[in-house]
């Protein structure tokens, strides 16, 4: 059982963007960062020997955002060798991470006007994003294991949630008193630099806590030393398994992969379903964060009955969706991370487009990396042979007959992340959540978004080992394996 060292903190209330005195708080607190140029370089225990400084792109629109200096091979050592288990009784570790959710908050400027430079998210995503770092500190915090830590974790984090999910690793690996080597995504190392300043800011000893930006390199020399007792990494399943190989070559057996990976994402809508409601959660599951999220949708199955009218619906409500810059609150979606992304998914829809398959294509704003959001025709998500990362969504119809055939060819993916179902019919509700196997399941709303605490995330399968971030589970698997307490 989970001690509570806190009160049970509820979720952070975050910035009703309805409310125009809020509105205009957070324009005032962020105008100032409008042209602010931010540099980030690694922050460690010890001396510094950074590698020269990269510019960091604004995806919108190619000005630069800041500089950071990457992680040598020398500050690798340097950071391993004064790395320290964060010995502090877990109140006083539960009352700092509270402190550094509560800093969070309070520079919520300077973090909106980040998360939109440097990963091109509109403010909506903004919002959502710092609510979910809160949440995970005073989460973590507020529910440590009566365990001991494992001694150092590496935590790898991706570009898409460049604060939540940065944070919340970190947050679980230190929570439970742990060392932290933190290795941020290469596209957005600025939002962890604050990140981290915040956190030690908050009392995180410089020990405890030290930040390695820089590429998959780093990450890679932060998988591969014995001294490493356990690793946290969320990215693409590809990464994973060259972690997983790494780890067995070279750490204690039994180290601990925390891995949060991909998915193929489908939704079954069938015809009982409420069309507007149904193309309501669509949007949002395909389009928002420009696609770029492990739980976006990326497969609609619509059942032939009610598929044409559907999609028109559906076409009518893509052309509705603000595109462009990521800064003014009208945008819905903004810019892929960058023109490596933006040439993959666009040979996607090349190459479906030359198959006549492309049923909608919106313009893509110039000037910056976008993709239009579309819509292609497929036969099944069998046809689907990786995770489009991206605002692009596949649709195959589907007869009344077929259901369990849909079922198990969703299931055949061997992912199982997220899944969304839209139907009036209680019984098949039951059937096809039993049926399909996936981390999170979604009944008739959209599915992305989930909420720490109410809604642990992660998937099975190509998508992840468990333990769900920001529920019960994870934070025993930061503690030392023989005083792991059992996991329930
Ligand atoms: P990525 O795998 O390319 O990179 C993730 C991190 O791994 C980065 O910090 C990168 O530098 C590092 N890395 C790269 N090679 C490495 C190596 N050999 N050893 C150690 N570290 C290495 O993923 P990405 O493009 O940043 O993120 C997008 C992917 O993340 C998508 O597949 C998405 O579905 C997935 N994702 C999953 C979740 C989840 O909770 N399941 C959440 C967000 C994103
Ligand atoms: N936790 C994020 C979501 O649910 C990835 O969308």
């Amino acid at each position: 059982g989970a001690q509570l060292y806190a009160p049970e903190r509820p979720n952070s209330r975050g910035f009703d963007l309805t409310h125009a005195p809020t509105l205009e708080r957070i324009e005032a607190a962020r105008a100032p960062f409008r042209d602010h140029h931010w540099t980030a370089a690694p922050i460690l225990a010890g001396p510094s020997a950074p590698e020269a400084g990269a510019a960091v792109i604004n995806p919108a629109n190619g000005t630069h955002t800041g500089t950071v200096a990457p992680t040598s091979v020398a500050d690798v050592q340097t950071a391993l060798s004064h790395a320290h288990p964060w010995d502090a009784p877990a109140s006083a570790r539960a009352e700092i991470l509270n402190l550094a959710a509560d800093l969070y908050e309070e520079n919520f400027g300077e973090i909106f006007a980040l998360l939109t430079r440097e990963a091109g998210k509109s403010l909506l995503d903004g919002v959502a994003e710092l609510r979910e770092a809160v949440d995970f500190l005073r989460y973590y915090a507020a529910n440590i294991p009566d365990a001991a830590p494992a001694g150092l974790f590496t935590c790898i984090s991706p570009w898409n949630f460049p604060l939540a999910i940065f944070s919340g690793q970190i947050a679980a690996a230190l929570a439970t008193g742990n060392a932290v080597l933190a290795k941020p995504a290469e596209q957005t190392p600025l939002i962890a630099h604050l990140a981290v300043t915040l956190l030690h800011r908050a009392g995180v000893p410089a020990t405890a806590l030290q930040l390695l930006p820089g590429s998959g390199m780093v990450g890679a020399a932060l998988t591969s030393d014995a001294r490493i007792n356990g690793v946290a990494f969320t990215g693409s399943t590809a990464t994973a398994m060259k972690i997983r190989a790494a780890m067995a070559d070279n750490l204690t057996p039994g180290a601990p992969l925390i891995a949060e990976t991909g998915g193929l994402n489908a939704m079954i809508v069938d015809s009982t379903a409420l069309p507007e409601q149904a193309v309501q959660a669509i949007v949002e599951s395909a389009f928002q964060s420009a696609g770029q999220r492990c739980s976006a949708l990326r497969c609609l199955y619509v059942q032939e009955d009610i598929a044409d009218d559907v999609l028109t619906m559906l076409k009518g409500a893509m052309d509705a969706l603000g595109l462009g810059d990521p800064w003014p609150l009208s945008t819905d979606s903004g810019p892929v991370i960058d023109q490596l992304a933006q040439t993959g998914i666009r040979t996607h829809v090349d190459v479906a487009r030359n198959e006549g398959r492309v049923l909608k294509e919106l313009f893509a704003p110039a000037g910056g990396t976008f993709v239009a959001p579309t819509l292609i025709s497929i036969d099944g998500i069998g046809d689907l042979e990786r995770e489009i990362f991206g605002p692009i969504l596949h649709v195959a119809r589907f007869k009344s007959g077929d259901l369990n055939k849909v079922i198990a060819d969703i299931n055949a993916t061997g992912y199982g992340l997220t899944f969304g179902l839209h139907t009036r019919i209680d019984d098949r509700v039951q059937h096809v959540t039993d049926a399909i196997h996936a981390g999170n399941i979604y009944v008739n709303r959209n599915q992305i978004g989930a909420i720490v605490g109410s809604q642990p995330f992660g998937g099975e399968g190509l998508s992840g080992t468990g333990p769900k971030a920001g529920g019960p589970n994870y934070m025993p698997r930061f503690c030392a394996p023989d005083r792991q307490q059992a996991d329930g």
